[in-house]
């Protein structure tokens, strides 16, 4: 029950993004580019505003939001930092990283960000939009995904429009966004864990700490709460390692084959990653009754591909 508000469609300006600071200023919601996905940003620090965060999206608000910060030093004000956060912020910040840290008890953060958990999630984004952003507001922000709970993510100001629009005063238009799937998730508050796989793969981690990771299977207890099994679901239902398509289906496909939708012709998993929600959203604008799904690699981006896809796939 919101009424709705007319969303600003904001140019990739220095007019768009100082509109956006004043936004978030005020208290207002801005979807930002980053090169992972389109962010739901909001002044972390204000509580009303992160609480439209979740209504906006109508997400559960156990499920925590990540923390948005210009650079190492603006994040050491909201996080216990370690030595294992500067090594591996060192080599993959700003980027698709985000670090789980125990949370400063001055943070000064809005509790509905972290759901009362003692841990934040941080990430440093590359995008320069989002850094200039970040800079001008000269402020935390908290942003999840900017797409309603449960849905495919938003690799363009389009699928924002389309799934937020009415609800958040602005969309910062950055074209699209080149990694195209969400930040890998690092916990770094015991054991250095993997939360979620995501656009830094977890061989180039692993490389960097010197050691395997542990890798976080959902189920094994409450230290990603927003892991939830369905997500990233299509109107459609999605079938993973087909061969071909059977009637009311399309296909996705993956490296050379005939198929409605290529992830990657050359079977490249960068580009894959990229094109992943985008085609998604294609497919099933197209109303099918499924969508096949070509089988993809287990390896560097194939993993948070077909944890997405797993996702998309399972029962809801
Ligand atoms: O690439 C990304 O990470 C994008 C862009 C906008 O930065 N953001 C994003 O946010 O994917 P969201 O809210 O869709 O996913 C954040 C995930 C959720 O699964 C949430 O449960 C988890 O991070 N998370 C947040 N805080 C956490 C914490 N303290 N401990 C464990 N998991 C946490
Ligand atoms: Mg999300």
């Amino acid at each position: 029950p919101y009424s709705a508000i007319s969303t600003e469609n904001l140019l990739a300006s220095r007019d768009g993004v100082a509109r956006a600071a004043a936004i978030l200023a005020d208290g207002g919601l801005v979807a930002m580019p980053t090169e992972t996905v389109y962010g739901l940003a909001a002044d972390a620090r204000n509580d009303h505003a992160v609480a439209r965060i979740f209504d906006a999206k109508g997400r559960p608000r156990f499920n925590p939001l990540i923390v948005h910060v210009a650079d190492v030093e603006v994040a050491k004000r909201y996080v216990e930092w370690s030595d294992v956060a500067d090594r591996v912020a060192q080599a993959f910040w700003p980027g698709a990283l985000t670090l789980v840290l125990p949370l400063r008890a001055d943070s000064g953060l809005s509790p509905l960000v972290t759901a009362d958990l003692s841990t934040l999630a941080v990430r440093v984004p590359a995008h320069p939009l989002a850094q200039d952003l970040l800079r001008h507001f000269d402020g935390p922000v908290a942003a999840p995904s900017a797409n309603p709970s449960g849905k495919i993510s938003p690799t363009t100001a389009a699928h924002v429009t389309a799934g937020l629009s009415g609800r958040i005063e602005g969309i910062l238009d950055g074209g699209s966004c080149p990694v195209g799937v969400e930040s890998t998730i690092l916990g770094l508050a015991g054991t250095p864990t993997l939360l979620r796989p995501g656009g830094i793969p977890q061989e180039a981690l692993e490389q960097c700490l010197g050691h395997p990771l542990e890798v976080y299977k959902n189920g094994d207890a409450l230290t990603a709460p927003g892991q939830m099994t369905s997500h990233y679901a299509p109107g459609a239902s999605v079938r993973l390692n087909a061969e071909g398509v059977v009637e009311g289906e399309v296909m996705l496909g993956f490296g050379a084959m005939d198929c409605t939708l290529n992830l990657s012709p050359a079977g490249d998993l960068v580009e894959a990653a990229a094109n992943l929600f985008g085609h998604l959203h294609a497919l099933d604008a197209m109303g099918p009754e499924g969508i096949a799904v070509a089988p993809i690699p287990e390896t560097g981006l194939g993993r948070a591909i077909n944890d997405r896809l797993r996702r998309a796939a399972a029962p809801r």
